[in-house]
């Protein structure tokens, strides 16, 4: 371990010492494990992103899996009966010779065995590899609005020896009580939201290892650190969780990614986008006053930011950005030197845009002309939803629980009660999202899955950087310990 803070946080038995800098959980596999393994062996904490990871698992699979990382990670998935099945229907030696992806089913309540089968594998993986040749913490990111997948994920992570658990988008309550159940080889649950009137019970959702060959293994509990904005939700999740909860990250608008909406009656700007204001600031001094570690994410890449937010009271920094298009992202190299390139022409504009994510919550998208930023090019796609993962679950008409997406087929979406304003400018970020990272599908009409980048405002700054600066750089120049590389 190299230098870190002094402050200290009793999470259960253990005392541990906490990171000065997180870096960002950044799906889909922009924050993939060699990012993090890079991260967590300067002593700082990596994060792998849990998102969309079970299609990432397949997908790199059936690329051949260059350098056989994901198989050697496969070789210690404890159940190699079920590790031999997944490499016997996704693996190809050879690559896909330029044929479509094979997909991963799309879960439903009563059918997902599969999928998540997959997700626990994928996440597994992906914490095992980042874990791979060090002894530092890891930890993993995960979207509390991914409730069909967010279980067997966070399965997969603990049993893989994740450190810590970071996710946002959402507020995960139950998150807490489903890592203490599973550290403990038991079954995790947590009730679904469901939009709409209620019509019966709110389902509950659970996971069993056992069902997947895996029951009985106990293992460490990760920390937990929900993404908050505000000191009130901090506030609520000390006081209602399902469990402790041992740190927060703080969250402000001008992340990467998606963003909380601004509080209140949302206005917006000449451009379109969501202005925030005073309101969507987090109070630091009621922080202080709940005595557990926060971090503050969001415009906070520099030296000064660091100690800044140390003066402050806050155990470090999350950042994102800097990392995103560092040399060991996970977003495919051409698509990182270009921004970077363009950020050094000042040639790039980032869009704080409202409408793009299905979710509803704004999200930022990098201006380039060749991806689903340029209104042509998001004209041009025909609508699939073939991935997933952003589907809310809804109450059908005959009371049972189905799944839409605004950025599905429209006619789909509004046979299942969606409105039609809600799918206005809707993007598919599943697509997209895997595009970015070098995992883009070939549709059934020969289209190739357009790209959509996501970056924090703070994009501007990597004009200060040369093309290929690495993650040990990011971290030396954060610490004071060096200029921009
Ligand atoms: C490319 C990219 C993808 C991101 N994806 C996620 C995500 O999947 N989940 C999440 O909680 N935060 C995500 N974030 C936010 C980061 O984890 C981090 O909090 C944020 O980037 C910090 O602000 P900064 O970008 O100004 O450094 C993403 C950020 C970027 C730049």
């Amino acid at each position: 371990m190299t230098e870190s803070t002094s402050i200290s946080a009793a999470t259960g038995s253990s005392v541990t010492t906490l990171p000065r800098i997180i870096q960002g959980g950044m799906g889909v596999a922009v924050s993939d494990w060699r990012l993090a393994n890079a991260v967590s062996r300067t002593g700082e904490l990596g994060i792998v992103s849990g998102t969309g990871i079970d299609t990432v698992l397949v997908r790199r699979l059936q690329d051949g899996d260059e350098g056989g990382h994901s198989r050697r990670a496969l070789a210690a998935y404890p159940n190699q009966q079920r590790a031999q099945a997944t490499l016997d229907k996704y693996f190809l030696p050879g690559g896909r010779q330029g044929k479509p992806y094979k997909r991963v089913p799309l879960p439903s309540l009563s059918r997902h065995q599969e999928t998540w089968e997959l997700s626990i594998m994928g996440a597994f993986v992906e914490v095992w590899l980042a874990r791979e040749g060090h002894s530092n913490p890891v930890g993993i990111n995960l979207l509390t609005k991914l409730q069909l997948f967010n279980l067997p994920s966070l399965y997969g992570a603990v049993l893989a020896g994740a450190g810590t658990v970071i996710m946002g988008a959402g507020i995960p309550r139950e998150i807490p009580g489903a890592l203490d159940a599973f550290s403990a080889g038991k079954p995790g649950s947590f009730r679904l939201d469901v939009k709409g009137d209620p019509q019966g019970e709110t389902p509950v959702v659970t996971l069993d290892p056992a069902d997947y060959g895996l029951g009985g293994i106990e293992v460490p509990r990760p920390s937990f650190y929900p993404i908050i904005t505000s000191h009130v939700l901090a506030n609520v999740l000390l006081k209602k969780a399902s469990g402790s909860i041992q740190g927060f990250v703080i969250e402000g608008p001008t992340a990467g990614g998606h963003n909380a909406p601004p509080r209140g009656q949302v206005t917006y700007d000449d451009l379109g986008q969501p202005i925030y204001g005073e309101r969507d600031i987090c109070d630091l001094s009621e922080m202080r006053k709940l005595s557990v570690p926060f971090w503050l994410a969001g415009g906070q890449a520099s030296p000064e930011s660091l100690r800044a937010a140390l003066a402050e009271g806050a155990a470090g920094i999350q950042v994102g950005t800097l990392f995103a298009f560092c040399h060991e992202s996970g977003f495919r190299a051409d698509f990182r030197q270009r921004v970077q390139v363009q950020a050094q022409q000042e040639r790039l504009s980032v869009f704080t845009d409202p409408l793009a994510s299905p979710t509803g919550f704004p999200f930022k998208v990098v201006q380039l002309p060749d991806t689903l930023s340029n209104p042509a090019v998001y004209a041009e796609r025909q609508r699939v939803c073939d991935i997933g993962y952003l589907r809310e679950a809804h109450w059908d008409n005959s009371g049972k629980v189905g799944w839409r997406c605004a950025s599905e087929p429209v006619d789909q979406y509004l046979t299942k009660g969606g409105k039609p304003e809600d799918t206005v400018g809707r993007k598919c970020l599943c697509n997209a999202l895997m595009s970015d990272a070098g995992l883009a599908q070939i549709q059934k009409n020969g289209d190739v899955e357009k790209p959509l980048l996501t970056s924090g405002d703070g994009i501007y700054a990597l004009s200060d950087w040369k093309v290929g600066y690495t993650a040990a750089d990011v971290i030396a120049y954060l610490r004071g310990d060096a200029p921009p590389a």
